[in-house]
């Protein structure tokens, strides 16, 4: 699909078919969502995929963008640990939202949910921060 046609046809859907995506074709989308600009390329970023219930949105999928800030402090300080790395996290999961729609899939961003419940269930490492939840499958 052209690029303007993604652009133009993604939007936020929050009803899916009970159709399952497999993790082959989510890791594809992830691998080349990873090409996004990264600030010194350290792409300190981590997607976990689940198809656990986890927010109040049913879907067949979740992706769990976590941060990690860490990552950035020993060339960019302060600016790198609070504002690139959630930069980075940010960009990557506009493209995985984009690569969905070429896939012939939809999405939501939820930024509305507990980090420390997240962290919880999923047994995320106390150094990632998650900082969005992409839901994913076929639009209803
Ligand atoms: C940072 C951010 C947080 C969002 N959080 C939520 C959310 O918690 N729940 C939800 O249903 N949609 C959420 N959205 C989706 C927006 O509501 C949606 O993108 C907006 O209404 C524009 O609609 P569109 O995506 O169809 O263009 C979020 C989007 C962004 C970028």
């Amino acid at each position: 699909m052209e690029l303007t046609d993604v652009i133009k046809k993604r939007k936020s859907v929050r009803s899916f078919q009970k159709i399952d995506v497999p993790n082959e074709i989510l890791e594809e989308i992830i691998a080349l969502a990873r090409t996004s600009p990264s600030a010194g390329a350290i792409r300190g970023y981590k997607a976990i995929i689940t198809k656990e219930k986890i927010v109040r949105i049913d879907a067949p999928v979740y992706l769990v963008i976590c941060a990690n800030p860490e990552a950035y402090v020993s060339r960019y300080g302060e600016r790198g640990k609070n504002l690139y790395s959630i930069q980075d996290a940010t960009i990557f999961g506009a493209y995985v939202q984009l690569l969905l729609v070429d896939g012939g899939l939809a999405s939501v961003w939820i930024g509305a949910f507990r980090e420390d419940k997240i962290k919880n269930t999923l047994n995320i490492e106390k150094h990632l921060k998650p900082i969005a939840i992409i839901a994913l499958g076929h639009s209803l």
